[in-house]
This record gives structure tokens, C-alpha cells and sequence, in this order.
């Protein structure tokens, strides 16, 4: 058998409160006891300087034109593409806590049109696996902390929502790996659920990695 050239590049989405960065953490955690080289990357990343004004978005320090802020999100995206592409390569697991496809839906559900959002993501590093952690809006609002920042009010959360459902019937559509994973259950099961997805990929990525969209 050839061995494998890279390693996986694991995409963890989903609504604000679905649980995303806790999953992340235990699949890291579980990668890691397995002695699989792992990093966990979270978009935005708020330490750049572009992440550093999308903080400030978020917490409404600052206003934005929405084609501005859209366009800022995906640079946050730009700027580590070439640091997952490395540790792709080197046989470094990579797990985004979310990805471009919070972009799109975030900005869609503004009413920026669909094509227009996802125009500047193509060509991004592509996801072997996309894990999107569906949820009920109402259950997301009743968790912890719901409702410090922009875009963390149930009404939001139900259009974007119908717009992550829209990009993931497209992705498998085109045959990219999406897979739903209930995450209105326990912590331990969505976790389980989500080791099942995982494992068969690790050590198993041979083909090059692919761009998004492209
Ligand atoms: P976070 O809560 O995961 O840190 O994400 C912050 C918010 O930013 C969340 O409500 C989703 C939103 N978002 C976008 O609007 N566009 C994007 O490209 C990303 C990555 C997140
Ligand atoms: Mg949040």
C-alpha cells in the first residue's frame, strides 16, 4: 500500500452554542492520545490584525460595511491558508472550528447574494471532512452565554441555519464530504458520533489536497 502523502483537514461547523469549540477540543484531545500530530485552528482567528477588527464587529465595538466585513472574514481565512497547506504536507492533522462556509452562511442570511459571498473562498484549502453540528436555534439559545455577541439572537441563528442546509445538500451534491451530525444530544455521544466520522480518514489521505469550489 502507498503511504500516505499528507494528512486529514478536518472542518467543525455549525450554529453559535452548537457545541462546535467543546468537540473540537475532544477531538483534539482524542488525536492526540492516539499520537496523531494534530492543530486546531478557530475562524476567526481573533490574534491577527484582521481578526483583531472582526472582534471588535463582533462585540459591536465597530461598524462595517457588510461586504466589508464579509470580505474581512475570508481574509482571516487567507492569511493561515498557505499554515494549513504546511501542516497538510508535514502530516499534521488540521481541525478548523469553523470555516468558509460560516461565511457564506452568516453573510447570505444579511442578504448578500449567495454566489457573491462564496466568490472570494474558492480556491481555499478544501475540508476531507466537513462535520456540521446541527441543532435546534431553541435549544442552542437555552446553553450558556447566548446573546454577547452580534449574530447570537435565535432569529439569526434560524436563517443561517436554512443556509448551512442549502451549502451542505450543494457540497454533497458535488460530492464533497458533509456529513450531519446531531448535536442536540449528550456531549459524549455527538463526540462518538463524530470519532466515527474521523477515524477512517486518519492516515488514510492520498490524493493531494484539494482547493474549494475549484
Ligand atoms: P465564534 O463564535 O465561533 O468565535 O464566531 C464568531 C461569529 O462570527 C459567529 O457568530 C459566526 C460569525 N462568522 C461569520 O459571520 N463569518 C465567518 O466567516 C466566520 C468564520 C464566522
Ligand atoms: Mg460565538
Amino acid at each position: 500500500m502507498a503511504k500516505p502523502n499528507r494528512s486529514a483537514f478536518i472542518v467543525i461547523e455549525g450554529l453559535d452554542r452548537s457545541g462546535k469549540s467543546t468537540q473540537a477540543q475532544i477531538l483534539h484531545e482524542r488525536l492526540t492520545n492516539a499520537k496523531t500530530p494534530v492543530e486546531l485552528i478557530k475562524f476567526p482567528d481573533r490574534t491577527t490584525a484582521i481578526g483583531k477588527m472582526i472582534d471588535s464587529y463582533l462585540r459591536s465595538e465597530s461598524e462595517l460595511d457588510d461586504r466589508a466585513i464579509h470580505l474581512l472574514f475570508t481574509a482571516n481565512r487567507w492569511e493561515l491558508a498557505s499554515h494549513i497547506t504546511t501542516l497538510l504536507a508535514s502530516g499534521t492533522t488540521v481541525i478548523a472550528d469553523r470555516y468558509a462556509f460560516s461565511g457564506i452562511a452568516f453573510s447570505a442570511r444579511k442578504g448578500l447574494p449567495y454566489e457573491w459571498c462564496r466568490g472570494p473562498d474558492v480556491g481555499l484549502p478544501a475540508p476531507d471532512l466537513t462535520l456540521f453540528l446541527n441543532i435546534e436555534p431553541a435549544v442552542a439559545r437555552a446553553r450558556g452565554g447566548y446573546g454577547e455577541e452580534r449574530y447570537e439572537r435565535e432569529e439569526v441563528q434560524r436563517g443561517v441555519r436554512e443556509l448551512f442546509e442549502k451549502i451542505g445538500r450543494e457540497m454533497q451534491t458535488e460530492g464533497s464530504s458533509w456529513v450531519q451530525v446531531d448535536a442536540g444530544k449528550g456531549k459524549d455521544e455527538v463526540a462518538e458520533d463524530i470519532w466515527g466520522a474521523v477515524e477512517p480518514l486518519i492516515g488514510s489521505c492520498d490524493s493531494p489536497i484539494g482547493r474549494l469550489w475549484d
